[in-house]
């Protein structure tokens, strides 16, 4: 899984640099295709069909701007001013790894940049309370407690990781100290906190895949893969 992990580090730390106005998500999909397939792994996502839903198409989710999550990647060229989450999943000899991070295109407005900074330091946060013997409740507490004004959507959440990319147990980006399972040396998580500027409704598009704040408020999420130390969380996914 380290390996996995390492992988899309580096993956996504090229379709980062990739970023700007100009690009399109296929762009950016074909370049995720090609770095993987050096790498010898496999683009999780591709074929990826949960409950009837329409063969994933792509290696990466690409959400800009109001989508939240899993939105498809097209030929659309970003924009300055455009924020947008781009989330990879790569399999390396049976193993997977998920991650993803929300970046801006150009120059953005600073209640952007803002969003952006409160929902990756609400995924450091998850991160730190991610020890031995804590509970989720507490993970997703922490997560939680960096929304400030933001919503937090509910709908989707952090999950366990492994020989499948979507294991238990569902990791909540709210909740209560104290509740719910215990964390264990071992197990190998993904957080990931989604904020929006508006509320936290979701809905899905007809495509069956892309999924939009209901309110159409700008939305932003990281995830990073992580695994249960004995002390701080070994994060799996990070970009050097
Ligand atoms: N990476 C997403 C998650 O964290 C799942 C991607 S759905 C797929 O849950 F279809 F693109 F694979
Ligand atoms: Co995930």
């Amino acid at each position: 899984m380290r390996e996995a992990g390492r992988i899309n580090a580096e993956v996504r730390a090229i379709l980062r640099e990739a970023v700007r106005p100009g690009v399109s998500g296929v762009e950016l999909d074909t370049l995720a295709k090609r770095e993987i397939a050096r790498r010898d792994a496999v683009p999780t996502f591709v074929g990826y069909a949960p409950g009837g839903r329409p063969p994933y198409p792509g290696a990466i989710c690409y959400s800009v701007n109001e989508v939240l999550v899993h939105g498809i990647p097209d030929e659309r060229r970003l924009e300055e001013g455009d924020i947008v989450s781009i989330d990879l999943g790569v399999t390396y000899r049976g193993w997977v790894s998920d991650a993803a991070f929300t970046a801006p295109v150009g120059h953005v407005a600073p209640e952007l940049l803002a969003l952006l900074d409160a929902t990756e330091r609400a995924m450091w946060a998850g991160i730190e309370a991610a020890r031995p013997e804590a509970r989720l409740g507490d993970v997703s507490h922490a997560i939680e407690s960096c929304a400030n004004d933001y919503g937090i959507v509910r709908d989707y959440g952090g999950h366990g990781v492994g020989r499948e990319m979507h294991e238990p147990p569902h990791i909540l980006n709210f909740g209560k100290p104290g509740t719910g399972m215990k964390l264990k040396r071992g197990m190998v998580v993904a957080l990931e906190p989604m904020f929006s500027l508006g509320g936290p409704a979701t809905e899905e598009l007809s495509d069956r895949w892309s999924v939009r704040m209901a309110d159409r408020s700008y939305s932003a999420h990281f995830e990073e893969t992580i695994a249960i130390t004995d002390g701080e969380a070994e994060v799996l996914t990070l970009i050097a």
